[in-house]
């Protein structure tokens, strides 16, 4: 290491002054005079020699390109911050060979270190070296790989830990890091970090810790997308499937969701949902349907301010839909009618004797100038609406006890009663944006 102590010396100076460019034009630095020469390499490493009194026998033995190389990793030795400095002076090599024995001897250099087992040293690097624009295209290439691979190796720890609570901070902040870089590296690395995972761990498994990730909710949009389109999870286990919706529920339930993920994105993600739910979040307008029966909608009674559902009647009442979240941050739907322009559907609190009887209804849902919020379940292939300020209601219809002639009037149960009474209370949405 005596020999090197002259570069030892000269790049402590640079690093001490931090003035690269004074120091540059500073004649008395031999090594910069040397890099600035405009030589073959094999002369450069002549002088370099000379210059550590060297003989320069050793050059004559190998390749130019691995003796500059080892002449600049014995530079480096190790200390990361030498070789930022190095690669500043790459600036100033005169010949593309000797630059190019830079990036490369810097690149060994770095895999040498434990750095590089820190993908965001490597990231680091490669984005230092992305400003020179001599670097060759296959070692850019071989640096990326080795960035993307190293970045799934570690995400993965995640997926192979049984604990769902774990905390994983160098996961986190590679994962906070890729919000400032382009969207393709996630995608890059998702693809081998799935190849990974998928091979040694349950579908399931993978979906329910995808599930605890802690990233942005772009990156978890495209995380999930990515996931959804693998081929290991297209068997169609109900379980998984399950567990794939519940992702995606609890993404787009995030207030920011709408906010913050692009919309080619957002639609992308709502594909993957049942038709019922995909609509709340893609339709303009919707039309209320019951579950079972064709052609028996939710509109407005003709004679009262109650709400009614009639097969008989088969009038459809398009609604727009106000999405928003109550204080605990969980979604909540209003339904606003497209023609009267001025009424919700809306649950008046009911008197709290009417409901708890065992199989007891309560005649309260009316059309409304207020806005009123509604908790939206999904079930058995439909959904249901509870009163989203308390839950303690669902809404149902098709009794014809509460029928009044024509007027057939739709009501809400205790939620209690709900599992008793699917039918009654598990409705549909259709599509109504083009409808009055
Ligand atoms: C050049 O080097 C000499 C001796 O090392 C030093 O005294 C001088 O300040 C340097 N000049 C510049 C511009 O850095
Ligand atoms: C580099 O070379 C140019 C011309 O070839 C010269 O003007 C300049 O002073 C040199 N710089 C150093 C640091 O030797
Ligand atoms: C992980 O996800 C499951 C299922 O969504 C959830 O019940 C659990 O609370 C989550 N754990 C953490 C730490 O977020
Ligand atoms: C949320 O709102 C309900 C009533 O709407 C209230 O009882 C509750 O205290 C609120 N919770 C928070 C965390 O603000
Ligand atoms: C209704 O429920 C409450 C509490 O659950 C109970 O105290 C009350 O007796 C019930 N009323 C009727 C009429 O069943
Ligand atoms: C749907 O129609 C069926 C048959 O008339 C009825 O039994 C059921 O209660 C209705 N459900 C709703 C949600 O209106």
């Amino acid at each position: 290491m005596a020999s090197s102590s002259a570069w030892l010396v000269l790049l402590m100076g640079i690093g001490l002054s931090g003035a690269l460019d004074l120091n540059l034009q500073n004649s008395s630095s031999k090594l910069l005079t040397v890099l600035n020469t405009s030589a073959p390499a094999q002369e450069l490493l002549y002088h370099i020699d000379v210059w550590r009194n060297e003989a320069s026998a050793v050059a004559q033995d190998n390749p130019a390109s691995s003796n500059l190389e080892s002449v600049i990793r014995s530079e480096v030795g190790g200390d990361w911050e030498r070789g930022r400095l190095v690669l500043q002076i790459a600036n100033q090599a005169r010949t593309l060979e000797l630059k190019q024995a830079i990036y490369t001897a810097l690149w060994k250099e770095l895999q040498q270190t434990k750095q590089i087992y820190d993908p965001l040293k490597i990231l680091e690097f490669y984005d230092q070296l992305s400003v020179h624009t001599d670097v060759p295209l296959q070692l850019m290439d071989h640096i990326y790989r080795a960035f993307i691979y190293r970045s799934a190796q570690l995400l993965e720890a995640p997926f192979h830990t049984a604990s769902r609570v774990a905390t994983f901070p160098l996961v986190d902040s590679l994962v906070n890091r890729l919000t400032f870089s382009t969207f393709d590296y996630l995608r890059d690395i998702l693809e081998v970090l799935y190849d990974a995972v998928l091979a040694l761990e349950t579908p399931l498994s993978v979906v329910q810790r995808l599930g605890n990730f802690t990233a942005s909710l772009t990156q978890l949009a495209q995380a999930n997308l990515q996931l959804l389109s693998r081929q290991e999870l297209k068997r169609g286990d109900p379980e998984v499937q399950n567990a794939l919706q519940s992702n995606i529920r609890n993404l787009i339930s995030q207030p920011g969701f709408e906010k913050e993920v692009t919309n080619s994105l957002q639609s992308e993600i709502y594909e993957h949902l049942p038709n019922d739910e995909q609509l709340l979040y893609t339709a303009r307008k919707v039309c209320i349907r019951n579950g079972t029966q064709e052609n028996s909608y939710i509109y407005e009674c003709p004679q009262t301010y109650l709400i009614c559902s009639n097969a008989r009647d088969p009038k459809k009442a398009a609604y727009f839909i106000q999405r928003g979240h109550s204080n605990d941050s969980r979604p909540q739907f209003a339904f606003y009618s497209a023609f009267w322009r001025n009424r919700y559907i809306l649950m008046e609190p009911a008197t709290a004797t009417a409901s708890n009887a065992t199989n007891s209804i309560t005649k309260n849902v009316y059309s409304r100038p207020n806005i009123n919020w509604w908790r939206v379940v999904y079930v058995n292939g439909g959904i249901s609406f509870y009163d989203a300020a308390t839950e303690n209601s669902v809404l149902c219809g098709g009794d014809p006890l509460h029928w009044d002639g024509e007027e057939h009037h739709v009501y809400t149960r205790h939620a209690s009663q709900f599992s008793a009474h699917q039918a009654e209370c598990t409705w549909s949405l259709e599509d109504c944006s083009d409808a009055a």
